[in-house]
């Protein structure tokens, strides 16, 4: 690589920030989404996103069941400039039917957004999405929101992030007053004061302030609110974490950020304090070792594989990030688990919905590849020989159903159905011993019902599905297993690989049998 290219290279990484928003439906993502656009100039009208959210698809070709719904079933990538940063955010379905795809799609992020509802606090969604982040040790920051509605006291919210999550927090502001009362936010590491001017005028007054003793403070904030403010202040800077950068890099103390989103309140210092302690494409594990983003060769991997999301042309999409190098359109890849190389010739960026073809890409972007049915979520793409990525998790499925098809005559389409589906990776299949009948496993109910609709829509299938009491899947290791111990609320089947899985009806019957089965191992994924 010539100085030049590595120059540009290294600077084209810097700037790159890719996150994801995490919340619980209703928290105020798809708003907060919306701001971040205006702030970047991606969008010029406040409700654009919103109106793709709502009722009204009529530009959009996803899928029909999105239609019904009127709700996003697939997750989307968002590209935007600021102050010299490039911003992608991937979107993850908030909605309570989301999938295993939501979970992956994190993968692709290098840090996230946990967007909290003030009223509301920690709900479940939230709580199993940042289980994810956390598994994976990015760094979380956290927006608190609707802060001009009436809402829990900020101490009790940093608490339960603390009990619920076991996350500890540092404020980077505070609110003055909430509800109607809500004036406005002190800034901690800027030292200012941030005023909200209520329902009618909603412009935003910056104050500079000396401290949160300054004569400034109490002048705006009132002498009831001021005192308070002072209390709570003074408590946070004795008792309180300090901020620490690495533990922020490494996801154990996430920043917070009070404000309202859709007032615009709070949002652009948010995004100001983000980028600036958010990270740059981070270097992803293969077998051989971490991959640099500043390698001079490209290489990345699929998270995401959508199908259909124009009908008309019967496409799939592949979403790639990119972990290193540089990339061109029409560039020549290695497809390693295929052994063979392909050329990359209509690569995608995505703005919600609208598609524009790439031309280049760096580390941290996500590009969108047509695919004719080569592609498996996990799958590596580089120049850098037989490199392979980490292998993407699974999850393990928490909703069963039996399914058989109604017309015995279509069990070929059927069962073609059926492997494409599950080879999308958010259906997995499995089949109970001695009378093979066929039960998937999702971790969200709408995936039965976007498979139901599928089968019929694509493949012309009717399917019947019968749900089933599991709650839980384990895989099981011993030296032999013996389904007879598995019949009461409990069942053994076998995963497309054949390997042993328990379904239990409930955790009791797992420890249980855990209990009774010592030297057998029982895993939550797929070995
Ligand atoms: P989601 O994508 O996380 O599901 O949430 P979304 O942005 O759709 O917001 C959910 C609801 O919360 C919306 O109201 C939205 O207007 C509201 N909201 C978002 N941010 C704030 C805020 O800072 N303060 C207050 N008070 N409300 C907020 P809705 O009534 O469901 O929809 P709409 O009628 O406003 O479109």
């Amino acid at each position: 690589m010539s100085m030049d290219t590595k120059q540009k290279m290294n600077e084209e990484v810097q700037k790159r920030r890719t996150f994801a928003i995490i919340s619980h439906p209703d928290a105020g993502k798809t708003t907060l989404t919306e701001k971040l656009l205006l702030f970047g100039g991606a969008i010029r009208l406040a409700g654009t996103v919103k109106g793709r959210k709502a009722s009204k698809h009529a530009t959009s070709d996803w899928m029909e069941i999105e239609k019904q719904r009127g709700i996003s079933v697939t997750s989307s990538v968002m590209q935007f400039d600021y102050e010299g940063h490039r911003v992608n955010i991937l979107d993850t379905p908030g909605h309570q039917d989301f999938s295993e795809d939501t979970y992956r799609t994190l993968t692709a992020a290098d840090s996230a957004v946990m967007l909290i509802d003030s009223a509301k606090g920690v709900e479940a969604q939230t709580k199993k999405l940042f289980q994810v982040c956390r598994m994976r040790g990015i760094p979380i920051f956290t927006f608190i929101n609707k802060l001009d509605r009436e809402g829990q006291n900020p101490f009790d919210l940093l608490e339960e992030l603390e009990q619920v999550l076991g996350i500890r927090s540092y404020p980077m502001n505070w609110p003055i007053g909430s509800g109607k009362q809500f004036r406005g936010v002190y800034d901690r590491k800027m030292t200012q004061v941030e005023l909200f001017q209520g329902d009618d005028h909603k412009e935003i007054q910056v104050r500079k302030v000396s401290g949160y003793e300054d004569p400034i403070v109490k002048e705006i904030a009132g002498d009831f609110f001021y005192d308070q403010l002072v209390q709570d202040l003074e408590l946070l800077d004795v008792a309180g974490d300090e901020f620490d950068f690495d533990k922020v890099a490494s996801g154990e103390l996430t920043p917070v950020f009070f404000g309202s989103a859709i007032n615009n309140f709070g949002v652009q210092t948010f995004l100001e304090n983000f980028l600036k302690l958010a990270p740059t494409p981070s270097p992803r594990g293969s077998s051989a070792g971490e991959i640099d983003p500043l390698s001079d060769k490209f290489s990345g991997y699929i998270f995401k594989i959508q199908a259909n999301m124009n009908p008309a042309h019967r496409d799939r999409i592949a979403f790639l990030r990119i972990c290193s190098g540089k990339f061109e359109r029409g560039m020549s890849v290695k497809h390693v688990r295929a052994g063979k190389d392909i050329k990359l010739s209509q690569p995608q960026q995505f703005l919600a919905q609208d598609r524009d073809i790439v031309e280049e890409a760096y580390p941290g972007d996500i590009i969108g590849l047509f695919d004719p049915g080569i592609f498996r979520l996990g799958d590596t793409l580089s120049q850098m020989g037989n490199i392979e990525f980490n292998e993407l998790p699974t999850f393990s499925p928490e909703l069963f159903c039996k399914v058989t098809v109604k017309n015995a005559l279509k069990h070929k389409q059927f069962q073609k159905g059926v492997d494409q589906l599950t080879e999308e990776g958010t259906i997995q299949v499995f089949r109970t011993i001695g009378f093979d009948d066929m039960i998937l496993g999702v971790v969200g109910q709408l995936q039965f019902e976007v498979f139901e609709y599928r089968m019929k829509a694509e493949y012309g299938v009717d399917v019947i599905l019968q749900r089933m009491n599991y709650q839980f899947a384990r895989w099981i290791i011993d030296e032999q297993v013996d389904p007879g111990k598995f019949r009461i609320n409990s069942q053994l089947v076998k995963d497309k690989n054949d390997h042993y899985v328990v379904l239990f009806e409930s955790e009791y019957a797992m420890r249980s049998a855990m209990e009774k089965n010592p030297t057998a191992q029982f895993l939550e994924n797929a070995p």
